[in-house]
């Protein structure tokens, strides 16, 4: 893709309606929201969602918020209690992102979450991306919607510098109102964590200070509780091995050896050989190219002594 492929369209009917339409084709779209432009994609197609870390360029799987329209239909996807009930009636919808525990069989994508068995949630106050909730009818995952590496952006055209020609269309609603991204706090059990400060200032302070806690490698993340072997061209003793491609396994992250449909299939195939009968679990090689450079991020990481 060239930038010309990229779309601008101002945000207004004909904008949501064909955002609507290309998320439901799994297509990320770049949307405002009151804090930063998220770029969006159905959070129910692992595809579509390993579509937004194959634009970003992201070389790791870092768990992403998910919009949604309001605390009805976010208490679809978590367990939604009296702490969490309270924070989203005074300050849904905006900028305050909760993190809570995923509801056992919410139809949400597993690279969401990146395995966790946690889910980050929002309310979004811009009406751009109320309306493209509406229209779609399910949640969205979005993070900001830049390449890896760069600032959020606040404007259209900063997303078009950073991802131009690598997604179809920007839905263009001006300068976001707060240039920042929500606030992220946590009610995962014990007292609230603030885990990221923003607009919504809940007097808490933050989780974990002096400690570096680089995104995507938190300590909560999803890892394996058997060893992990990577590059395996065949099974071992009393190993699960998780194919790729030529090598068929025990099951596989893609048969055809399509990087999009590993990524999308990655974390449930993890938790699937770790619920196996096996003591051990091998992978088969993954190219490096493109998404395989997140895929082989995650899984060195799950092979890392610990
Ligand atoms: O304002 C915002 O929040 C913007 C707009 C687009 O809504 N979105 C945004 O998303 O900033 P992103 O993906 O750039 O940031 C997501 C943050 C990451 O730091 C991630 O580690 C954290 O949320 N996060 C997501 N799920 C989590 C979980 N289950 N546990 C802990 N942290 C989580
Ligand atoms: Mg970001």
């Amino acid at each position: 893709m060239s930038a010309q492929n990229t779309a601008i369209i101002a945000y207004g009917p004909e904008a949501i309606a064909e955002a609507a339409r290309l998320i439901a084709a799994g297509e990320p779209v770049a949307v405002p929201t009151e804090t930063v432009y998220g770029l969006a994609a159905d959070a129910t197609n692992g595809e579509a969602v390993a579509r937004i870390y194959e634009a970003k360029g992201r070389p790791n799987f870092n768990p992403l918020i998910v919009h949604v329209r309001d605390a009805s239909q976010a208490a679809e996807i978590a367990l939604f209690e009296q702490q969490a009930r309270e924070l989203a009636e005074r300050h849904w919808p905006g900028p305050l992102t909760l993190v809570l525990p995923l509801r056992e069989g919410a139809p949400i994508a597993s690279l969401v979450t990146a395995g966790l068995p946690t889910i980050a949630i929002r309310a979004p106050a811009h009406p751009a991306m109320q309306a493209l909730l509406d229209a779609v009818g399910r949640p969205l995952a979005a993070p900001s919607a830049n390449a890896s590496g760069r600032i959020s952006p606040t404007r259209a055209r900063h997303v078009l510098a950073s991802l131009g020609g690598r997604i179809p269309l920007i839905v263009d609603g001006g300068p976001t109102a707060l240039g920042l991204e929500s606030t992220i706090v946590a009610l995962t059990g014990g007292p609230p964590r603030l885990l990221r400060p923003g607009p919504v200032d809940l007097g808490l302070a933050l989780a974990n200070e002096g400690r570096i806690e680089a995104p995507g490698q938190l300590g909560s993340h999803y890892a394996p509780a058997k060893p992990l072997r990577l590059d395996a061209r065949g099974a071992g003793a009393d190993e699960w091995l998780i194919g790729f491609g030529p090598v068929p396994g025990n099951s596989s992250l893609s048969g055809s050896g399509d990087l999009l449909e590993a990524a999308a299939n990655l974390f449930e195939r993890l938790h699937e050989a770790e619920a196996s009968t096996a003591s051990g679990i091998a992978v088969a090689p993954i190219p490096a190219t493109g998404l395989g450079a997140a895929i082989n991020d995650r899984l060195r990481r799950a092979a890392a002594p610990r």
